[in-house]
């Protein structure tokens, strides 16, 4: 989730007091290294992924969809950029274009974003049917399309609203298994909840059409752990509670597939990545799905990176290693302002199961293959 509206005050409490390193910067100027963030200025949601011998990234900045293109992952800073999405004033698109991920299906490009209408600030008379503060009521999943083969040069444009019965959505993304498209996102459980937010998944037909009646949505993901839940621990909570941000991550070598997504709440320490496994054959049974009852990538006091989240997955320009390219913060107490974008190795462990680094600033190895 990159912003939300009218959220009182939070101050994110801690469980423990620690002092803040300030992380050196490697200033060798060596190209064996490199040093998080890749980005120097802010960015949430980043989306990154490698076609062509080069690598793509796209990530929240409110306003646009705008593409950045860079022959290595860990340096973005001059990265060639190019608009591919800017709407109109007026629609249900128009504002807080939020976590814009970039897929190619069917030999087409599409990209799927949130976005609302007008800031999305809901009248009295919407806001009082919510149990908690529910600003974010008005947001829906979008889709834009992108003709070619080649992401740069691809003809942009609308192509519709994905059905979420009229419900808040945000951070869609497209799951496939056994040549059929999903759409998981995430979800409230009735109209006005507010909160938790959980991960729902639907039947798509096409990369911009849901084919599932309201009747066959299933809610894969609850927060139902205290680490899933703001402030960390008080398990009772379900405000500010969110299961969001998920992502198909397939083990190349066992094909295990997982959705590794992001709990508790994107602007504080505690954001985290957790996993949910298919163990079943059916996405759609919420029954197949298993959860790691832990996080699995999680702030890292002793080099002062808080609030990591927000995933995404892809491989070293040798396609020998799997890079995860994330946000966090090196100030926690900055919110949503704080966070910036960062790149790690991961590798696996011996039952299938991705095994992601703690997150730190390096340096680190550039990605093999990476000149
Ligand atoms: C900077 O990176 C180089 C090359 O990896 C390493 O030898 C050196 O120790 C690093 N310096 C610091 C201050 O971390
Ligand atoms: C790294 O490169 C920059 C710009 O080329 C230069 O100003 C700086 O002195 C170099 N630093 C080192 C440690 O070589
Ligand atoms: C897209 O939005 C960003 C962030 O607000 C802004 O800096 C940039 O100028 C916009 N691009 C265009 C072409 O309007
Ligand atoms: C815009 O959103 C409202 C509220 O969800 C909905 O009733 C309306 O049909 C939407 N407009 C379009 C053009 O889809």
């Amino acid at each position: 989730m990159f912003k939300l509206l009218l959220v009182s005050a939070l101050v994110a409490v801690g469980l423990c007091q620690y002092s803040v390193p300030v992380h050196g910067h490697n200033d060798t100027n060596s190209t064996s290294t490199f040093t998080n963030p890749i980005l120097d200025t802010g960015g949430a949601d980043p989306w990154v992924f490698r076609h062509g011998g080069h690598y793509y990234m796209t990530y929240s900045n409110n306003e646009n969809i705008t593409l950045y293109k860079s022959d290595v992952l860990t340096d973005w800073n001059n990265a060639e950029s190019k608009l591919i999405f800017k709407p109109e004033k007026g629609f249900n698109y128009s504002t807080d274009i939020w976590a814009p991920e970039i897929h190619n299906l069917n030999g087409n490009w599409y990209v799927i974003f949130t976005a609302d209408p007008r800031g999305d600030s809901p009248p009295p008379e919407v806001e009082m049917w919510c149990e908690y503060n529910c600003p974010a009521v008005h947001h829906r999943m979008f889709v834009v399309e992108g003709e070619g083969d080649d992401p740069w040069e691809a003809e942009w444009k609308y192509k519709a609203e994905l059905d979420t019965y009229d419900q808040f959505a945000i951070d869609g993304t497209y799951f496939q298994h056994k040549d059929q498209l999903y759409h998981i996102y995430s979800c409230w459980h009735r109209k006005y909840d507010g909160w938790p937010a959980n991960l729902c998944i639907t039947r798509m037909s096409n990369p911009w059409t849901v084919s599932s009646p309201f009747s066959e949505r299933q809610i894969i993901s609850v927060p139902e752990y205290a680490w899933e839940k703001t402030p960390f621990g008080r398990a009772s909570n379900d405000r500010l509670a969110s299961n969001e941000g998920p992502q198909q991550l397939t083990n190349p070598t066992t094909g295990q597939t997982f959705v590794i997504y992001s709990a508790a709440r994107s602007d504080n320490r505690n954001y985290c990545l957790a996993q949910l496994e298919l163990v079943g054959d059916d996405p759609m049974n919420p029954g197949d799905w298993r959860k790691h009852p832990f996080p699995i990538f999680y702030q890292n006091p002793g080099e002062s990176a808080y609030g990591v989240g927000h995933a995404s997955f892809t491989i070293s320009p040798d396609q020998s290693q799997d890079w995860i390219v994330y946000h966090g913060m090196q100030d926690p107490t900055d919110g949503w302002y704080a966070r910036t974008i960062r790149a790690q190795k991961f590798g696996w462990n011996d039952d299938g199961t991705p095994n992601f680094p703690k997150p730190g600033y390096g340096p680190y190895e550039v990605p093999s293959g990476q000149k």
